[in-house]
């Protein structure tokens, strides 16, 4: 690893929500220590890689997604020699460290925005976005993805800012040069520092033209994007992943050129939003379709084989839990959670897995009080000023609330599942006496076990990284099946994606192939597939 340009085509990558991943000063709140803590752990897992979601200096107005010193630790997460610590600490487990870049927008508590909002000639002005205006009468109506007007009215300069997410998290200007030489620099920083790579925050609202209305997509977008690789990762082996929630296949090709133009790849959303509806928000709830999922990732699939690259996760810190979400959280949640695992595993990309997601830990229902996500609570006061009934507004928070993903990890049985000696800054999840890393380790029939087991497969055959996909049964109702194939080798998937048995009509002589993975240990029926059923078969061609 390392050696190779390309290393990241054959990877497995973590990613560490590091409030909730491990304490280690017992204030509640994960740090860096705390993981320096848990690369055992994860070297045992077998990943390449951890993306770290950030760690920066931030008053946390969206738990660090509002960097206000991009070249300093937050105290609550440690020190700089903390992190260089990591950064030594995880190469001797062969792990590499991925820093979450925020680039969009910066804190308002960053130096720069305490300065341009001094006055219109102060030197710092134009790193932000401002427009003239009329007190009260912002320039349009735009509205912030956090809830409220995406402009805020400054006193002192008698303008607005744009910002696109918290009042606190004010848009940067990509159209000064100034701003991006800026960026620039610290990014080699970083790398100087010998971080493995960077994942890129909302990295398609850079190019933004609020006159026009434009977020995502902007017309300089790849422009800035192209510019920034030549300036900084380009010529390394770093890992680069940019967050684009518009993109489509045509853009992703374009993101993740194989020249290396822009990134080694992109987190897209399209098989992430099906239950969203046109027009409306993510809280209103509408039913997962199968057969458009099916659809979608076997496009994605399709599409970036051999001009792209795919990323391939279900979870992360903004989304819910996927064992609650396309599978049963309840009588089947060992069996759902290894069946996504080893669907999304067999694909053709870099599987990203997000802490706890390797335990099958699930979505929680807290009362109000207990919930800490600004988006969750902007929303949850946006609603009840509609008159939009309280238990309506619950349900919307337990299946999509952002603190799904974000209450502390699972380690063992012991008081707040070994996460803290302190209080928690989020509850944990009480179902950590039964669901809990500690247990599953020694389980060997364990999700955790299912994860591991994948990730060695993934290294072992070439097939995983290289093999064309095929969607098989494209219209069954009720399996997901594919093909992975290259010049040597050739990969079965076939996953019985609902609770109740059911029998697979694919006819193959599957007595002829190994069996590389199931997830029941009963003995099996060649084409009757129990609740959630996995299996994963393999076949070597003949020279
Ligand atoms: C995407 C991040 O994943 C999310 O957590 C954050 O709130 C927004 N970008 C704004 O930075």
């Amino acid at each position: 690893m390392g050696k190779d340009k390309n290393w990241w085509k054959r990877a497995v990558v973590y990613q560490v929500y590091p409030r909730s991943f491990q304490d280690s000063n017992g204030d509640g709140i994960g740090d860096l220590r705390g993981i320096i803590r848990r690369l055992d752990y994860l070297e045992h897992l077998g990943i390449d890689a951890i993306w770290l979601s950030p760690v920066c200096q931030s008053p946390q107005d969206d738990n660090g997604y509002d960097i206000s010193d991009y070249q300093n630790i937050d105290p609550m997460f440690g020190s700089l020699d903390d992190m260089e610590q990591l950064i030594q600490e995880a190469s001797k487990h062969h792990i590499k460290i991925i820093m979450d870049l925020v680039l969009n927008h910066s804190s308002d508590e960053h130096r720069w925005f305490q300065e341009a909002r001094k006055s219109r000639e102060n030197p710092y002005h134009d790193y932000y976005v401002w427009r003239d205006g009329k007190e009260g009468t912002p320039p349009n109506n735009m509205r912030a993805c956090f809830g409220g007007s995406a402009w805020e009215w400054v006193p002192e300069v008698g303008q607005y800012y744009f910002h696109q997410f918290s009042v606190k998290q004010p848009d940067l200007n990509w159209e000064n040069p100034q701003v991006r030489r800026e960026i620039y620099q610290m990014i080699n920083w970083w790398a100087d520092k010998g971080v493995g790579g960077f994942r890129l925050d909302v990295i398609d609202r850079i190019a933004k033209e609020p006159d026009r209305e434009i977020t995502e997509n902007g017309p300089r977008l790849h422009e800035f994007i192209q510019e920034m690789a030549r300036e900084t990762f380009q010529k390394s082996d770093l890992i680069t992943v940019g967050e684009t929630w518009g993109a489509d296949t045509e853009l992703a090709k374009r993101y993740s050129n194989p020249d290396g133009s822009e990134f080694s790849m992109v987190f897209q959303f399209e098989h992430i939003g099906l239950d969203q509806q046109e027009g409306k928000e993510k809280w209103d709830l509408a039913p997962l379709p199968f057969l458009k999922l099916k659809e979608v990732l076997s496009r994605w699939q399709k599409e970036l084989y051999q001009c792209g690259w795919n990323s391939l996760f279900w979870d992360n810190h903004d989304l819910p839990r996927i064992v609650s979400r396309w599978g049963n959280d309840k009588e089947y949640r060992a069996e759902s959670a290894k069946m996504l695992a080893a669907l999304l595993h067999g694909m053709q990309g870099t599987p990203y897995i997000y802490q706890g997601e390797e335990l099958g830990m699930t979505n929680v229902r807290y009362a109000m009080e207990e919930y800490c996500d600004i988006e969750t609570l902007n929303m949850y006061q946006e609603r009840r000023e509609q008159g939009i009934p309280e238990s309506s507004i619950m349900d919307s928070i337990y299946a999509k609330s952002r603190d799904n993903a974000r209450t502390p990890m699972q380690w063992d049985s012991t008081k707040n599942a070994g996460f803290t000696q302190g209080e928690p800054w989020l509850k944990v999840n009480p179902n950590y006496v039964e669901i809990n890393a500690k247990q599953q380790i020694e389980d060997p029939d364990s999700v955790f076990r299912c994860y591991k087991t994948l990730i060695h497969l993934r290294k072992r055959y070439d097939v995983f990284a290289d093999g064309k996909f095929e969607l098989l049964l494209r219209d069954d109702e009720r399996f997901f099946a594919y093909t992975r194939e290259n010049q040597k080798e050739k990969l079965y998937v076939i996953c019985n994606f609902y609770g109740e048995t059911a029998d697979c009509s694919l006819k193959e002589p599957w007595e002829q192939m190994e069996l590389l993975y199931r997830n029941y240990k009963m003995p099996g029926n060649a084409s009757l597939y129990q609740p959630y059923e996995a299996r994963i078969y393999y076949i070597k061609k003949q020279p």
